[in-house]
């Protein structure tokens, strides 16, 4: 583990903050039952700072003082429990291999805090990512005792996410590197999937040789639940039981991203289960690849953010009237937001440690643009329900931007109450989804990284192109299946 990048971030976050005393928890672990535990991965922001994998560690962050600005409260060293669940750095390996200026037992962070709280004014904390009961009972613990004993604590929380959401946006070369290698075992299980997958395979087995390859080229472990979704179960967006059948005839739908040293890919491929595409999937295929393919040509330094998903959006729509899956015209599909019937996702997010990863998507309420070396998806999709042989199609007109504030302001129930009542007084067209496009759900998506004068594609190993797809699809795979 190189400390030398940690160590120029942490110097970069507290010169951000100020005289401010940051406390920001480690990830915890969580019971899967009993004296069972799930897998633990560290919290992406405290594996920012700090490069500490072990759980229920806390750093604090404090600028204003002279030796100590970095300290680590970790789990004690013992031997007895390192046997049974693992080794622990302790407060020695805390100070020699990560970092810090200091270093003491959890069971020490009350009185600690309590004690470097006297006389100042904020304290830095990430409601959002990171928050932890134990930090905030400290803190109010500090209070009470400090009231009573008349002594001054700090009387501002300065939330930390901010600082920490702005410095991950921005890659560093190790992390680009990171990433890229994220992309290229990621695009290798994906092409061997595309290989591997027959008929008479379930949607498991499918998703064992795609992390058999993530692991055997050296990832730690998925950036998140694989999903592998054949036939209908590709238009349920975040599908991840994986236990049904596959079917020749179908697509089978993989949105899957190797983690390595903690950056994630996030790659989806959409391919035929028995290697041909039928006309009307080839016919949805085409209209998305065409759309992913033009907003990346896009990319660049400079670039609102939002131009892409508006460019997704208008050019599904065109492509949904020219098929005959929405009624009107391409304008009216986009005015009045029938588009939604069949793409309802944004079109990407922030790629890096997190899959949806550190970053707002505005600066200052205007639209952010992008800049080098930032990373995110383009992910355009299509799906079809199974279940909706006809839809109705409301006349109002439609506001996403509207709609997204209607939401946030007045809750998503009365929000869509509110929509259901504008349909209502502007009438809306009944219309019959064309049956040979029942159950079809297509999403291809690639992962960005924006350069000084344009854009890598990090995903572009992996097939996208129809006829190359059904090429690969007919190679053998070199996977063993068993059973
Ligand atoms: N895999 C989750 C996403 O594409 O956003
Ligand atoms: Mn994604
Ligand atoms: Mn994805």
């Amino acid at each position: 583990m190189k400390q030398k990048r940690f160590a120029a971030r942490r110097a970069d976050f507290m010169e951000q903050l100020g005289d401010t005393i940051a406390i920001i928890p480690a990830g915890k672990m969580q019971t899967r039952n009993d004296d069972v535990e799930h897998a633990f991965r560290q919290n992406s922001d405290f594996f920012f700072l700090t490069g500490f994998p072990e759980p229920d560690s806390v750093a604090v962050f404090d600028p204003a003082h002279d030796t100590e600005r970095f300290t680590l409260f970790v789990r004690p060293r013992d031997p007895e429990l390192e046997a049974w669940n693992g080794r622990r750095a302790g407060t020695e390996g805390a100070i020699e291999r990560f970092g810090a200026d200091a270093a003491h037992n959890l069971d020490e962070l009350d009185g600690w805090l309590k004690r470097r709280f006297i006389g100042r004014g904020s304290i830095g904390y990430s409601v959002t990512d990171s928050s932890d009961e134990r930090t905030l009972a400290a803190y109010a613990a500090a209070k009470a005792h400090a009231r009573r004993a008349g002594v001054t604590t700090p009387d501002r929380i300065v939330d930390t996410s901010a600082i920490l959401q702005e410095m991950r946006l921005y890659k560093s070369a190790e992390e680009i590197e990171a990433l890229r290698e994220a992309c290229r075992i990621s695009a290798a299980a994906h092409t061997e999937a595309m290989r591997f997958t027959s008929p008479d395979m379930s949607e498991r087995q499918v998703q064992a040789a795609i992390e058999y390859v993530f692991m055997t080229m050296g990832s730690e472990r998925v950036g998140y639940g694989s999903i592998v979704a054949g036939g209908e179960n590709a238009t349920i967006l975040h599908y991840v039981e994986n236990n049904q059948q596959l079917r020749g005839g179908d697509l089978l739908l993989i949105d899957a991203g190797a983690e390595y040293r903690y950056l994630t890919a996030d790659i989806t491929r959409t391919f035929p289960v028995n290697g041909i595409f039928t006309t009307p999937q080839r016919a949805i295929y085409d209209i998305v690849l065409d759309a992913e393919k033009r907003v990346i040509e896009m990319c660049g330094p400079g670039l609102p953010y939002s131009d892409m998903h508006e460019k997704a959006v208008e050019l599904l729509s065109h492509g949904l009237v020219d098929l005959g899956l929405l009624p009107g015209s391409g304008e009216e599909a986009i005015d009045k937001g029938w588009y939604r019937q069949y793409f309802f996702h944004g079109t990407g997010h922030w790629l890096g440690l997190d899959v949806h990863d550190a970053g707002t998507y505005k600066v200052d309420g205007a639209g952010r643009r992008l800049e080098p070396s930032m990373a995110f998806t383009v992910e355009p999709g299509i799906y079809v329900a199974p279940h909706k042989p006809s839809v109705s199609l409301s006349n109002a007109q439609y506001d996403p931007k509207l709609a997204a504030e209607l939401s946030y302001e007045i809750g998503a129930a009365a929000a869509k109450a509110e929509f259901v009542r504008r349909t209502e007084e502007a009438g809306s067209v009944d219309f019959d989804v064309p049956p040979e496009f029942l159950g079809i759900g297509v999403r291809i998506e690639d992962d960005l990284l924006i350069t000084a004068d344009g854009f890598e594609n990090l995903s572009s190993g992996t097939p996208v192109d129809p006829d190359e797809i059904e090429a690969v699809c007919a190679e053998e795979s070199e996977l063993p299946l068993f059973g």
